[in-house]
């Protein structure tokens, strides 16, 4: 699209341009490998163009996938988009674009853990080095910018404990020490549009569209959107590392954008009102829930977001027995005990407050109860708040 739309709009009709839809609503399903060029020229203009959209091998993409890259780009005003076979491929392959040996990362600590992995058990063996910050750190993160420091990673809100981070301060101030520092963010919770990262000054925007983006629990898939000045070198080195997804996958992500911003609308309703709910139960000790003051950084969540996902954590008083766990987690008839969120289904899981200090060793947040995650799906918020008071019912027996 040429024209600035608002993005309800844009989500319904970026990426689909007469080259791509031929003549249907959505992009064509191209299944490629051999892209057949029609003579020498043609092969050689395709040879020329092939970092460019133009049809060159399967590897490069089909139109299914320029359509979900130009659709990715508009969404969060990126000058480029790659596409990778899950959410974890993403981030690391981001990294990997800019780091060599002797290199330092500065990773937030309360980071998804296979991130963390990464970077302890990958990069580690490279002889690149990480140092993870406590996710509140605001514009003190100068302070950890050494002269070898290519990237800095954030994710907010954070994975379980749901800190939600101040990154117009990060960027600046890490800008101020190193302009050419690298910034990325995982933006899985905000789906990629309820925080805009790359007009905040983020350079690379990556998503586990596995979530959200899909929105149906089926398919995986990760995104890195790009600014232009990263978007080269990211894409070139994830070409390298032969990076890809098939064009069903590219396909079914595209048609899951398409109701993106009503589906957030469901999920900040449902989800705010089921946080509310828990705040007011004896059992519960505090809910992590970005749009709930009881939430680390909520203030950063209220300046900077436009709405709410659907998952996020609450604390209990108390760290439940396995006998209780079991009690609680086993019988729920509307929550389902699985990883991943971002569905139209809701989840739950839970941690135990000493797992929860083993991936968090850097941060100073101690949790003494048992920390139980959820992801608010589609049900009927009350349904689902009654699922959830029996659940508590059961902790009583
Ligand atoms: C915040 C976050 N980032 C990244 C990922 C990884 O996504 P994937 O499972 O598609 O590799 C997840 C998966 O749960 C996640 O929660």
């Amino acid at each position: 699209m040429t024209e600035k739309y608002s993005l309800a709009t844009t989500l319904v009709h970026a990426g689909r341009n007469k080259r791509v839809t031929q003549g249907s609503v959505n992009p064509v399903l191209q299944r490629a490998s051999s892209l057949v060029f029609d003579n020498l020229a043609h092969k050689k203009e395709a040879t020329i163009n092939r970092a460019k959209q133009a049809l060159f091998y399967g590897r490069r993409g089909t139109l299914t996938h320029f359509a979900l890259q130009d659709l990715m780009c508009e969404m969060e005003g990126g000058a480029g988009c790659y596409l990778y076979p899950c959410g974890t491929a993403a981030i690391t392959n981001a990294i990997l674009a800019f780091v060599q040996t002797g290199d330092h990362i500065l990773m937030t600590g309360a980071a998804y853990e296979p991130t963390q992995d990464f970077c302890n058990k990958i990069l580690s063996k490279m002889g690149i080095s990480t140092t993870f910050y406590d996710p509140l750190i605001g514009k003190d993160i100068k302070a950890l910018i050494q002269p070898n420091t290519k990237i800095l990673f954030l994710e907010s809100p954070s994975s379980l404990t749901m800190e939600v981070q101040d990154v117009p301060a990060m960027v600046k101030a890490a800008r101020e020490a190193n302009p050419d520092i690298v910034i990325m963010l995982d933006n899985t919770w905000a789906g990629g549009i309820l925080f805009k990262a790359l007009e905040h000054g983020v350079d690379i925007s990556i998503q586990a569209a596995t979530k959200y983006l899909v929105g149906c629990s089926d398919v995986m898939i990760g995104t890195a959107v790009s600014n232009a000045r990263c978007w080269d070198q990211l894409r070139e080195n994830s070409y390298f590392m032969g990076q890809m997804v098939d064009a069903d996958t590219a396909y079914t992500t595209a048609r899951g954008i398409r109701s993106l911003a009503v589906r957030f609308k469901q999920h900040t309703e449902s989800s705010i009102k089921v946080a509310k709910w828990l705040a007011e139960r004896p059992e519960v000790k505090a809910v992590y829930h970005p749009a709930l003051s009881s939430c680390p950084g909520h203030e950063f969540f209220k300046r900077d977001f436009t709405g709410s996902a659907g998952l996020f954590s609450f604390e209990l008083h108390e760290k439940l027995s396995h006998e209780k766990l079991a009690a609680f987690m086993d019988h729920f008839k509307l929550f389902s005990m699985a990883y991943s969120w971002g569905g139209f289904e809701s989840l739950i899981l839970y941690n135990q407050p000493e797992e929860i200090k083993k991936i968090r060793p850097n941060i100073d947040r101690t949790l003494t109860g048992t920390l139980i995650r959820v992801h608010i799906g589609f049900e009927d918020a009350d349904e689902l708040i009654a699922d959830l008071e029996a659940g508590f019912e059961r902790l009583k027996s």
